[in-house]
């Protein structure tokens, strides 16, 4: 080879891989990532909302500003074979039709808040009632439905997307105006990680959590009941039949809500009341604190696919899909039947603001809300 030709063939992959651009041999990008925009579309007000697209490795998620929800999640296989495991819908339309919060983040505050009533600092408030006789998930329009301020931002971990949100004073019936931050990380070691801020000018309750359906076969491959749970929560919080806590903390020990060994999602169903059949319940974390602790592992015999949720988060909704009801069409015309997919929805308990025994979810002026959540994937 001429010395000018292998001096360029030298330096030309040195100056490539010095770019970031470091492409392993199966094609995905190695190391820093990449982050890609699209449109995905107009709100009915004519409010464009954008897709944003996180690379790592081989994990690729895709997240939209309407709902700040997670509309893909690639992730391999014990074969390397890629596959997308969250149920959702390939355009907008499927979300603004309506949906159970598919991959959305949930805001202000997540999960129940008993007759949609609160008092704070000797004022009543007043939320929309929209499940049973209570309020869920931060109401009519909650942070699920809302558009997004989308911002790229630099992270060393991998491709990371900063989504922002201003919830006026009184807005589904809150008090106080609150800023909320969602950013999203994709990582080399195949994790999305979900780290949540929020500040307010006026005391607030805030419990912000991310509701995705996970099946880690891929949706198409049927529901999860052969799935394999691990919780490290020995405890739960009993509740009523609207899904309100009674304000105990118990051992699970005992019970069909036991997944402190690995045990399959449908194994127990017989075992369980109400209707539709299925787990849909707290628990009681226990290592909350500044650093995300592993509070869940998933595996998939099938696939081979596990997820690990690990969270700073004091406990965790783990929900079987029971609502799912064969009526809505998914991602590449799969029907989303019962049982489908799974949550778990890292959060404070349900319904915190009428229990002083439970963390607080009081958001005051001057203080920063922070949660962290991570959802680790890996294959054997
Ligand atoms: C949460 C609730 C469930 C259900 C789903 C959405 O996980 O705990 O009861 O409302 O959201 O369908």
């Amino acid at each position: 080879m001429p010395k000018r030709v292998a001096l360029i063939a030298m330096v030309v992959p040195l100056l490539w891989v010095l770019a970031g651009n470091t492409e392993g041999a199966d094609g995905n990008a190695k190391g820093s990532g990449r982050i890609e925009k699209m449109d995905f579309g107009k709100t009915p007000d004519g409010t464009p909302v954008e897709m944003y697209v996180l690379k790592n490795g081989k994990m690729t998620a895709k997240v939209i500003t309407y709902g700040g929800i997670i509309t893909e999640l690639h992730v391999p296989d014990a074969k390397g074979k890629t596959t997308d495991i969250v149920l959702g819908f390939d355009h907008l339309e499927g979300y603004l039709a309506g949906h159970p919060y598919f991959g959305a983040a949930v805001g202000r505050v997540a999960n129940r808040v008993a007759k949609g009533k609160f008092t704070l600092d000797g004022k009543e408030y007043t939320l929309a009632v929209n499940n049973g006789p209570n309020s869920l998930h931060g109401g009519l329009k909650g942070f699920d439905k809302v558009v997004w301020k989308a911002e790229e931002v630099s992270s060393p971990s991998g491709p990371a997307l900063k989504l922002s949100y201003v919830s006026r004073d009184g807005e589904e019936g809150y008090p106080g105006n609150v800023t909320a931050t969602i950013t999203y990380t994709v990582t080399a070691d195949d994790e999305l990680r979900i780290d949540y801020t929020a500040t307010t000018d006026q005391a607030t309750p805030i419990n912000l959590t991310n509701h995705s359906y996970f099946n880690l076969g891929g949706p198409a491959s049927g529901n999860i009941l052969r799935h394999e749970l691990f919780l490290t929560a020995d405890k739960y919080t009993p509740a009523d039949d609207t899904l309100i806590p009674t304000g105990e903390i118990k051992p699970v020990q005992g019970t069909p809500f036991d997944f402190t060994s690995s045990t399959q999602i449908g194994a127990r169903f017989a075992q369980l009341k109400g209707e539709p059949i299925g787990y849909d319940l707290n628990y009681v974390l226990p290592a909350a604190g500044k650093e995300p602790a592993l509070a869940a592992r998933v595996h998939d015999p099938e696939s081979g696919r596990i997820l690990e949720v690990l969270t700073t988060e004091p406990g965790i909704q783990f929900y079987s899909g029971n609502f799912l009801d064969g009526t809505l069409k998914g991602k590449g015309g799969v029907v989303y039947q019962k049982h489908q997919g799974f949550c778990l929805e890292a959060q404070h308990f349900p319904d915190s603001i009428h229990h002083p025994n439970f963390p607080s979810t009081i958001l005051k002026p001057g203080e920063t809300y922070t949660q962290t959540t991570i959802y680790r994937f890996l294959a054997r």
